[in-house]
């Protein structure tokens, strides 16, 4: 029988991570809805600071202003993964293209990522849970029980992502958001705590040409393959 990571759980910790428009959320979301398991969307996080800090004045360089201001709310998810900030559901206003870059540049703050870290950590503890985010595998929880790295190419990335915008209503080019999301993946990347990397022990699911059931489909036949007496067995 599979033993857990880590003793404090009897259910997997499901680590999914990926780029920009991979189709994480989708993806995550499905996943977890499959296994019975909880959802957490962490960029819905990083993307919650930087409106917070455009409610309140603060600049999004400012990453002890940010730190302190992240402490002063309450977050949780409810089931069915909407981030409700001090009760409130944060919705549509935390999904902007502003807010995209906002999420980004907050996020390469450590202030910030120490702040989220313990919130994250506190939400996948005893596990039966599915996070996606940058860096779930390789720092939140470097001893889940399975990781999944998504990749898709750029163009296929960005036209997911305005297509979302523009039944949104907001006005954006194809090649503005391609421009966006290439600046956002860079930033991603090459910051200098928790860079968005594939784990060593992920596995790399390619998504290109795949719907999300199909990802979905393909994850719960891994995780199938791995767990064979069922994720929960151990
Ligand atoms: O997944 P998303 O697009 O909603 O994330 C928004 C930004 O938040 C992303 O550009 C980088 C940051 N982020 C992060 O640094 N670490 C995470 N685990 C999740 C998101």
């Amino acid at each position: 029988m599979t033993q857990p990571k880590n003793p404090m759980r009897n259910k997997p910790v499901v680590a999914i991570d990926g780029p920009a428009g991979a189709g994480k959320s989708t993806v995550a979301r499905g996943l977890a809805k499959a296994l019975q398991y909880a959802f957490v969307d962490t960029g819905a996080l990083y993307r919650a600071v930087a409106f917070i800090a455009d409610a309140s004045g603060i600049s999004w360089d400012d990453g002890p202003a940010l730190a302190q201001a992240v402490l002063r709310h309450a977050f949780h998810f409810t089931a069915d993964g909407t981030l409700h900030m001090d009760g409130v559901p944060l919705g549509g206003e935390i999904r902007t293209s502003r807010i995209s870059s906002g999420a980004s540049a907050v996020a390469r703050h450590p202030e910030v990522r120490t702040c989220l870290l313990d919130v994250q950590r506190g939400l996948g503890r005893e596990g039966g849970v599915v996070l996606e985010g940058r860096d779930i595998g390789t720092v939140v929880f470097p001893d889940a029980e399975v990781k999944f790295f998504l990749v898709a190419t750029v163009a296929e990335r960005a036209r997911r992502r305005w297509l979302e915008l523009r039944e949104k209503g907001e006005s954006i080019s194809l090649a503005e958001v391609e421009a966006a999301q290439e600046a956002r993946d860079r930033a991603d990347m090459t910051r200098e705590v928790a860079p968005l990397r594939q784990a060593e022990d992920a596995v790399e699911v390619p998504c290109d040409h795949l719907s999300a059931a199909e990802v979905v489909a393909h994850m719960r036949d891994y995780i199938a393959a791995k767990f064979p007496a069922g994720p929960d067995s151990f």
